[in-house]
This record gives C-alpha cells, sequence and structure tokens, in this order.
C-alpha cells in the first residue's frame, strides 16, 4: 500500500500548494483550492497503457523526419469539419466543452450515428445504454459500426479499447472517468489530469483520435476543462443559451487548424440541424415599420452574418434606469449610450434601456456597434430604420465611426442576401472595387453623419 498525502490543489488552474490558500498565486481566482489526495509513491503513479514501456525514444534530426499530410477523417458533419479545420487528424485528442445541457453529448452521438465504415467507441460514464439508444433512436440515425460502453474506470476502457480496436474513441465526459492510481474522486483536478494525459498517451500510441466531452462548471467545484486545455490538441468550446435552439461550436485551440473558424447549429426535436446560411435564419420576422430594430454585418470567425439588434427606451418608472443587454456586453452597452449622450444630444438618463440580439447569440464583434447604437435611437425617436439597410462600423468614445475588418465580406454578404444599402466606416474600402457591387455603400464619419441617412 503506497503511503499518501494530501496537497491542495486549485480547482481553476491546476496548481498546487502543500497547504490551503485563499487566493491561487497562480491564477488569481478565490477560493478554488481544493484538498486532494495523491498516491505518494510516484514511480508506481503514471499509468502506462499498452506493452510500450521499454521502448526507448530517441531524438531525432528534424530533416530526417518524414511528414505526410496529416491524414483527416471526414466526420459529414460540414460544420463540425470546418471547425476542426478540414476534418478529424488522426491521433488528436479533441476536447469538446460546454455547459452541461448544451447539447455535447447529441452533437457527438450525432456524428457517430452518421459515421459509415469507421468502427466507434462510445464511453459514457453519465448515460446508461438504455438512454444512450432511446437517444439514438430520436435521432433516426443509424450505424452499424458504433458500439457502446457504459464504464467509468479508464484501465477497463483502455482495455476495451483493446478488443474493440476503433477508429475513433469517444468519452463523455471527462469528469466522470477515472484511473485507479490516483486516489481522489472523479472529476478533481488530479483524476482529470491524470486520465486526460493517459488518454491522450493512448491516441497518440494507437494513431486513433479521441473525442473528450467536459463540463465547465462555473463554481469551480469540479475541475473545469482549464486543466485540459494544455494537454488536449484542440479545443471546442459548444455554446448557446439553453431556450434558444441557437448553439456555436468554436474553436478556442486548435494545433491542426485555425480558430477562427466558428459552427453554427439548430438545436431540433430530432437533434441538431447545421446551418449552413445562418444570415437567412436570424432575419426571418418581417419587421417591417417597426422601430428599434437594427440589421448588423457582423463577423464571427470567419464567417459573415447579418443579425437583428433590437433596442427597447422607455421611461424610468424607478430612480435608477434599468439597463439591460442580452447577447451583447453591458458595458459597452452604456458606453456607447453615454457616446449618444455626449455627442447626439439625446438625453436618456430618465430611459430604460433594453437590448437584444436575435436568436439568442453573443456577439463580439464591435463592428455591431452602430447597428446597436441605431436600434437605440430608432426607439427612442419611434422611428423605424428602413428595411433594406444595414451597417457596421465600430463606434469611438467620440462618436468617431471606426474602421472594421473584412468589410469586403460584410459588403459581400449584405448584397447576397438582397440588401439595398450598407452603412461603413469611411474610408474603410482601400482596394475594395465597390462600383461593381448593385448594393450602395453609405461611408460615414461620424455618427450623426449615419444618423442622418437613417432618420
Ligand atoms: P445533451 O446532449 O444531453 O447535453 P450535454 O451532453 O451537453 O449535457 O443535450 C441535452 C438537451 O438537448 C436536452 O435539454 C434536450 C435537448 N435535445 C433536443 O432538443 N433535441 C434532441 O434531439 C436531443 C437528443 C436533445
Ligand atoms: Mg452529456
Amino acid at each position: 500500500m503506497a503511503k499518501t498525502k494530501t496537497v491542495y490543489v486549485c480547482s481553476n488552474c491546476g496548481t498546487d500548494s502543500p497547504k490551503w490558500q485563499g487566493k491561487c498565486p497562480n491564477c488569481g481566482e478565490w477560493n478554488t483550492f481544493v484538498e486532494e489526495v495523491v498516491a505518494k509513491d510516484t514511480s508506481s503513479r503514471r499509468f502506462v497503457p499498452g506493452m510500450t514501456d521499454n521502448v526507448k525514444i530517441r531524438p531525432v534530426l528534424l530533416r530526417d523526419i518524414t511528414a505526410e499530410e496529416e491524414t483527416r477523417i471526414d466526420l459529414k458533419d460540414a460544420e463540425l469539419n470546418r471547425v476542426l479545420g478540414g476534418g478529424l487528424v488522426k491521433g488528436s485528442l479533441v476536447l469538446i466543452g460546454g455547459e452541461p445541457g448544451i447539447g455535447k453529448s447529441t452533437l457527438v452521438l450525432q456524428t457517430v450515428l452518421g459515421l459509415r465504415g469507421l468502427k466507434t467507441l462510445y464511453v459514457s460514464g453519465e448515460e446508461s445504454s438504455r438512454q444512450l439508444k432511446l437517444r439514438a433512436d430520436r435521432l433516426k440515425h443509424d450505424t452499424p459500426d458504433c458500439f457502446i460502453l457504459c464504464e467509468t474506470n479508464l484501465e477497463q476502457i483502455f482495455v476495451q479499447a483493446q478488443n474493440v480496436q476503433p477508429d475513433l474513441l469517444i468519452i463523455d465526459s471527462i469528469q466522470t472517468i477515472f484511473t485507479e492510481l490516483v486516489e481522489s474522486s472523479p472529476g478533481s483536478v488530479s483524476q482529470v489530469r491524470e486520465c486526460s494525459a493517459a488518454i491522450l498517451k493512448y491516441a497518440k500510441e494507437s494513431g486513433v483520435p479521441v473525442l473528450l466531452i467536459g463540463h465547465i462548471n462555473k463554481e469551480g467545484s469540479i475541475a473545469g476543462p482549464k486543466v485540459l486545455e494544455h494537454i488536449v490538441d484542440t479545443v471546442l468550446q459548444f455554446e448557446g443559451d439553453q431556450h434558444y435552439m441557437y448553439r456555436i461550436l468554436r474553436s478556442i485551440k486548435n494545433r491542426f487548424g485555425s480558430t477562427a473558424e466558428l459552427g453554427i447549429y439548430e438545436m431540433r426535436q430530432n437533434g441538431l440541424r447545421e446551418v449552413s446560411n445562418p444570415s437567412e435564419l436570424l432575419l426571418t420576422q418581417n419587421h417591417e415599420g417597426l422601430s428599434g430594430v437594427a440589421i448588423a454585418a457582423a463577423i464571427e470567425g470567419v464567417r459573415p452574418f447579418l443579425i437583428e439588434t433590437q433596442a427597447l427606451v422607455s421611461s424610468a418608472v424607478y430612480g435608477t434606469p434599468q439597463r439591460s443587454a442580452t447577447g451583447f456586453d453591458l458595458r459597452r452597452m452604456n458606453m456607447l449610450l453615454a457616446v449618444l449622450e455626449k455627442r447626439a444630444g439625446f438625453k436618456l438618463i430618465q430611459k430604460d434601456v433594453f437590448m437584444n440580439i436575435a436568436g439568442g447569440l453573443k456577439v463580439n464583434d464591435p463592428a455591431i456597434d452602430l447597428a446597436v447604437i441605431s436600434a437605440v435611437l430608432s426607439s427612442s425617436l419611434d422611428i423605424s430604420i428602413e428595411t433594406g439597410v444595414c451597417m457596421a462600423g465600430e463606434v469611438g468614445l467620440s462618436g468617431e465611426i471606426r474602421p472594421v475588418n473584412r468589410i469586403e465580406q460584410r459588403i459581400m454578404e449584405a448584397e447576397k442576401l438582397g440588401f439595398s444599402g450598407i452603412i461603413i466606416p469611411h474610408n474603410n474600402l482601400k482596394g475594395f472595387e465597390s462600383n461593381k457591387c448593385k448594393i450602395q455603400i453609405i461611408q460615414v464619419k461620424k455618427v450623426e453623419e449615419a444618423f442622418r441617412h437613417l432618420f
């Protein structure tokens, strides 16, 4: 029996310390240290899958290494393939993170069921095989090559993986898996770290790609994928509002592709549907004649789409006016309101302002500033913005409209969707031949100028 000792581990970043601390000296988070038991005898700690213990690895000259193009597996899901950088690389370890209930298991199971001619092993530590069967029936996909294993012991999982010899291994989720070599409970930082290191070793040695599911816990009581991010090759984040149907799959880290890619899905009764043209979905409502609606030509990652920003300005009932924003940073909205107040002379002190981005999406692109500010003004004046006009532009503190990136793509997207005009920042069109477009391009320097065009 190995001697044991306890250490305190930060559940946010994984730093360990011999004594408890209120604030983590590494990541600065408060109250994240949890006590964990670790085996003292480190020689027996590491788990080595397979019989590769005595293989000596020697350094080789870089020029002697032959690098073929990584072979990628086509996952038959255009969005997922794109986010992964063109398919799943053999021997890679991909982490799919997201809040509980967002649809990670659904996404992965659906992908697995859509594959043909590839043997997959789906290990679930969360659901029983019956539950998985019910879910698979609901998804209305079927494949003869999917094995299900309901197991949480990592050593057992490796044994079964050895037997099945899958082409793809799924582990749902890393927080439920444990290795016998670490004494703390599943989901603790040391378990998560040890298990994912062993899984990485398995992936690299066998060449089998592994999809790992991980929960993000806001309280930090369970080790979040933060610790994992350093270990895995690719981190995908599945996000969205549970009350809305849209889900975004974002690449946060990718050793085999760009992190600028984005996948959009719609959660349906029978699973997730790929959304190949997001603009058409986000703009379905007919808002002709309604005030407080402005269309922004936004870009998330590298994908342009047009999105509706809605604002409601009403008289404040209480002394302190309310400000609320969904899908948009509240501090940024307050800044934009201050700009509106100062530069355009609109008194918003006694007004409640509510802001909403359609579809429950969170947009980080600063180019939607102009649409936000226009929607607020439109609601405040109760004058609708002409349909067929969209806009893109970052608003500076002095009310100037700053240039934004990828303006050509935004203009092309607006034109493709039949918009008649787009308001863009002045001097943003370097080298772009705008006379080829049918869409009317209006260039503005200040917010006042934009307002003159709109109202
Ligand atoms: P799930 O994949 O279990 O989430 P996670 O693995 O991230 O915890 O998804 C759960 C939610 O998805 C659940 O609230 C119901 C919804 N859902 C659908 O709307 N349609 C479907 O076809 C399926 C399978 C799930
Ligand atoms: Mg799940």
